[in-house]
Parts: C-alpha cells; structure tokens; sequence
C-alpha cells in the first residue's frame, strides 16, 4: 500500500525536529504558528526561545505583548504573534488552559485557523484529518496530476478531498509528518528528487512528465511600492520613536517618525512637507543617511533614512517618545529599523552613539 511506502520512507529519512515526538498541543501549536511564517532552520531558533520563555501556556497567557514581539522580531506580520498571544489568553482564561481535544473543537477558538487545528487534532490527538501546507498541495497535485489552481477555492477544495482520501487512517500523526516532509525534502518545488521518492512508482505527474508544470498556482496581485522617508530627530543626544498605532502590520512595533509618498521625494519637497507638519524649522537641515529595500508579500517597501539635528525640541504629535540610541535595543521594532540600525552601527553619526 502506497501510504506504507510513504512511512517506511519517513521512518529512514526524517529530520529530527523538537516538536516532533510530542503530543503536547502547546508545544505543536507554537512549531506551527512559527513555521507558517518561516522555514525550518530559520524557525528553530526562534522556537527554542519561545518554549524557554514560555513552557506553557499559562505562562504565554501572562506575558505582555512587548516581549512577544521582541522574541518574534524578525520574522515579519507581526499580527501572527500578537494573535498567537490572544490565543493563548483566549485558552488561558476560557478553557483552564487546556485545548481543546478536537478537530472541530480547535477550529472554534479564533485565532486557530484550519491549518493549524488540522496539525494540532492530527499530531497530538492522532485524529483522521488531513493537513494541508505548500507541500501537501505540491504532493497531491503531482500525484494525482491535478492541475486545478491549488490557490484557488475549488482547487482548495478538490485538494482538501484528495489528501483526506489518501490519509492514512491508521497512524494519521506520522501519515502527516511524512506527507510534509516529502514535500520539504523530495518533491522540492525545483529539481524534485522523484528517483528517491518513495511514491514514484504510483505518481501521475511523474508517468505523464507533468513534474515540472505542477502545482498550478494563480497569479498574485500586483506588488504595490511604498516609499517611506524615516527621520532621525535628535535633540540633546535623544532620538524620537513612536509606537505604531492599530491598523497595520507593524501595530504597536516601535518605529521612527516617517513621511510615506508614492514616490521618491527630492529634498526641496521633503523640506517643505516637513515645514508644513511644523516638524522641521525653516534654518534646520535634512541629511540623507541611508537607503535600503524590503520585501514583503504585497509590498515593496522602498526606505530612506534621514536625520534632522535640532535645538528646538519638535512637537511631532504621535506621541513621540525620546530615548537614547541605546535603549532602542530594548524594544521591538520593524526589520526595516533592525537594517537601519545595522548599517548605524559601522558609520558614524557624530555625537549620536549607538554601541556596537
Ligand atoms: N512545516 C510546517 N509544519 C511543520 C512540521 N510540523 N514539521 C516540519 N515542517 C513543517
């Protein structure tokens, strides 16, 4: 049987990962919640702090959103981990800190999507449902040579049936561990190993040479451009940070007062949008520092940094606070701000200090 082979294959080649060997739907639910925003490798690390910090949930439940997006810095929507936070608060003070014991139970809880609920039932209570990543869809697509969109919602769908028809309803747990792995480690997105696929011999794609042209996956949006000028106020050694307010991925993150423009802004007008929020005097200075580029799924953001030495402390009116360089280590801010950051620490920015 097809679904024996995929577990032989599992029992030889898996990697040996610390949320495996545990049925404890804290600890899976966590891996999960990390490994939906980043790789393995770069997962781990992450993982381990979290776990060390908080072994429980309980203990997650009391921590202040603060230090959850300091340990969660890096990894980018940071949404995810104030969720992940709410979650916990949610299972904390709502169901005596323990999750719910099924699939359907898991799914109720806002906050636990049916990715997530389908890892949890499956690998901590062994129930039959189906879990579906980037690499089930990838799997099921080329082994049953499917080429419905799989980011669309009938191919959702007709995924959804077919990895449920090929679950093995034995041992689920492993059945989904190894599904995923294959997809991780064998039927790659490019230059899939299908000579040391342990599902070759009954693979459609590989029988009609469709490999390469499966998942068929739909076209995403536009990338959109955001141009955003950072500045560095500095007034008696402090600088200006502000904590972003609700409403976008980088909510309560600590950031820099910034102008957003839907292109590059020439000095001469930066000045003037400046003088027209009062945050700049018609005798200050604006000075270009430093330019970087970050990615993201539907942005790309273009970032330029700047800074404005002044002896009359601005009112930026966002609520600014004003710190010294050193202590900005101590909160958690955007990746863009983690780049600026590094690049200040190897130039010198006169009196403003950052240490190494
Ligand atoms: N990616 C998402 N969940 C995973 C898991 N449990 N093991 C390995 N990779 C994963």
């Amino acid at each position: 049987m097809l679904q024996k082979e995929l577990l032989k294959w599992y029992a030889s080649n898996q990697r040996e990962l610390p949320w495996r060997n545990t049925r404890n739907p804290y600890i899976i639910w966590l891996s999960e919640v990390i490994l939906q925003q980043t790789r393995v490798q770069q997962g781990l690390p992450y993982f381990n702090n979290f776990l060390e910090k908080y072994p429980n949930v309980i203990s997650m439940s009391e921590a202040n959103e603060d230090e959850i997006l300091k340990l969660w810095q890096g990894l980018g929507y940071y949404s995810r981990a104030r969720n992940m936070l709410k979650t916990a608060q949610l299972i904390a003070n709502n169901y005596q800190g323990i999750f719910p014991n099924n699939y359907e139970g898991l799914l109720k809880l806002k906050g636990i999507g049916p990715y997530t609920a389908a890892a949890i039932a499956s690998f901590a209570y062994n129930e039959s449902v189906a879990v579906l990543d980037g690499n089930v869809y990838r799997v099921i697509s080329r082994l049953f040579a499917k080429d419905e969109p799989i980011n669309g919602s009938a191919g959702k769908k007709l995924f959804e049936e077919l990895a449920l028809q090929f679950l093995n309803k034995k041992d689920p747990a492993t059945h989904n561990q190894a599904i995923m792995e294959l997809g991780a480690l064998v039927c790659t997105p490019q230059n899939p190993k299908c000579s040391e696929c342990p599902l070759q011999k009954s693979c459609k794609a590989l029988d009609l040479g469709l490999v390469r042209t499966l998942p068929v996956k739909l076209k995403k949006l536009k990338v959109k451009t955001r141009y955003l000028h950072y500045f560095i106020f500095e007034f008696k050694g402090k600088i200006a940070i502000f904590q972003r307010p609700e409403g976008d991925i980088w909510q309560n993150l600590f950031d820099l007062p910034l102008l957003e423009a839907s292109n590059h802004l020439a000095e001469t007008e930066l000045k003037q949008n400046l003088l027209e929020k009062n945050w700049l005097q018609i005798n200050e200075e604006v000075q270009f520092l430093f330019q970087t580029r970050h990615i993201l799924t539907h942005q790309r953001l273009e970032a330029l940094f700047f800074l404005v030495r002044t002896n009359n402390k601005p009112a930026l009116n966002i609520q600014e606070h004003w710190i010294e360089p050193n202590e900005i280590k101590l909160k958690a801010i955007p990746r863009l701000f983690d780049k600026f950051l590094d690049w200040w620490k190897s130039n010198d920015l006169g009196n403003l200090t950052l240490k190494k």
